[in-house]
């Protein structure tokens, strides 16, 4: 048999897949690495290469492997993993289908990374094959997108350049576009179809994470509160609202991996999104309430389904998002750190003062949803192929920030675009 590619890039049909594979091809190139394309239809599959073909002129494109797979047929997902030796999934929906490549990713002792942020997904491979795949001594990083990327990697950024204890991080998430002239939609109905299925399922999620949160972690003081109703915060100008998502459970996942494992102080997280102006914000009330009415019925599931575009304010859509519309986004993801000036030795050690220091954080890029998604999916599949050194000691099920905390994924990232910044140290007065 020859010998395994180093990375196989399955999806590569998709939105995700199609920026992915551009990506793939410079960073193989940079870094000597063999790689192959993958997904359910060979047709389809040759039109992104001839694409990537024209696009760089490199005659060689031809040649790159194709393998044949789909997510409903068991063998042949098998065969697929078993041609690599690290698969970056970049199908979606996960939460029905996924699990068999996961399963087969353990049985061929492949490395995996994948795209979604579809929580009930993450926390259930994470609950239920860590030890199958320590066993299997491979690494599997799930929610490699730019949002978990983006949030898991910035809170340890903030971590290691803080001078002495974080306590707490708020973030602020702003998302828009550099053309408002542009029409259609902004993102996927893949996406669309993931968030109802996980509304639909929360109490599976309750029930996933009453399992997977440690009840004794430490009580930290002081605690940071959640504000449900709607603020103006000072840091960036509109309106900002609780944001619930698979963001802070995945940060607050890797808090607890470092409590536990490395003896580290916690730190507390909360997630805010950002609408422009007011109107935002009534828009958001009033097609929340008609989603919340119409998602525990069949016949309102449907009529969700069908009409993407009028229940987000045309923000999904049933066709594609145009190139144009992907390329002129960009998004702004700011952190507000407060804590001590002092180190603290332990992690249940208490400071007998109020916090007295502060740090702002900011990570931002274009194309967020799809270029930069695919970019951080794919540099979480080099990272494995290239500094296993700097993996954790043990294989297993992993968030993005405890599997890439120490390689130099954030650097890698900066250079190409999605830029982490410190923006300011403030004094907190008490
Ligand atoms: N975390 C993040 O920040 C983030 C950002 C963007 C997207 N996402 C998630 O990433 C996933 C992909 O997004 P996208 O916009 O690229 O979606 P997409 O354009 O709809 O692509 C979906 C891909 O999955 C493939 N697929 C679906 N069912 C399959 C099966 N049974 N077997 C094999 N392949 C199958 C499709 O193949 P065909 O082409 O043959 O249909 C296609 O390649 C979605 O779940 C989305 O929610 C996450």
């Amino acid at each position: 048999m020859s010998e395994k590619l180093d990375l196989i890039l399955f999806g590569v049909t998709g939105l995700v897949g199609r920026y992915g594979v551009r990506h793939l091809y410079k960073l193989s190139k940079e870094k000597n690495l063999t790689f192959g394309v993958a997904g359910r239809n060979e047709q389809k599959i040759k039109n992104v290469l001839v694409k990537l073909e024209e696009e760089t002129g490199d005659k060689s494109i031809a040649k790159i492997p194709i393998i044949l797979a789909d997510m409903s047929d068991e063998q042949s997902i098998k065969q697929m993993t078993s041609r690599c030796k690290v698969l970056i999934q970049s199908c979606g929906p996960l939460r029905q289908l996924g699990e068999v490549v996961v399963k087969a990713c353990i049985e061929s002792r492949t490395h995996y990374v994948d795209v979604s942020a579809e929580e009930n997904f993450i926390d259930k491979v994470a609950l239920e094959y860590q030890e199958q795949a320590k066993k299997a001594g491979i690494y599997m990083v799930g929610s490699c997108g730019i949002d978990c990327i983006a949030y898991d990697l910035g809170v340890l950024y903030i971590q290691k350049k803080f001078r002495g204890t974080v306590n707490s991080v708020e973030t602020y998430l702003k998302m828009d576009t550099d053309d408002p002239t542009l029409t259609g939609p902004s993102y996927n109905v893949s996406t669309w179809k993931s968030t109802i299925d996980l509304m639909l399922n929360k109490r599976e999620l309750k029930a996933l994470q009453a399992r997977i949160f440690n009840k004794n972690m430490p009580k930290l003081k002081p605690a940071l509160g959640t504000k449900h109703l709607p603020f103006k915060p000072y840091v960036e100008d509109g309106w900002s609202i609780l944001l619930t998502g698979s963001d802070r459970s995945v940060m607050m996942r890797t808090q607890q991996y470092l409590y536990e494992e490395k003896n580290k102080r916690p730190v507390q997280v909360q997630t805010y999104y950002m609408l422009k102006a007011l109107w935002y914000l009534i828009f958001f009330v009033i097609f929340g309430l008609m989603f919340a009415f119409l998602l525990p019925f069949k016949l309102g599931r449907k009529i969700l389904l069908r009409y993407p575009a009028f229940f987000t304010g045309g923000v999904f859509g049933n066709e594609e998002p145009s190139q144009a519309m992907c390329e002129n986004a960009w998004f702004r993801l700011t952190f507000v750190a407060k804590g001590w000036k002092d180190k603290i030795v332990g992690p249940d050690e208490k400071f007998n003062e109020k916090p007295n220091h502060g740090m702002m954080l900011q990570v931002k890029g274009k194309n967020p949803g799809y270029g930069g998604t695919a970019l951080c999916l794919v540099l979480a599949g080099v990272m494995i192929a290239t500094q296993a050194d700097k993996l954790p000691s043990k294989p297993g099920v992993y968030t993005p920030g405890i599997a890439f905390g120490e390689t130099t994924i954030v650097e890698d990232l900066h250079e190409r675009g999605l830029s982490f910044d410190v923006l300011n140290e403030f004094a907190i007065s008490s």
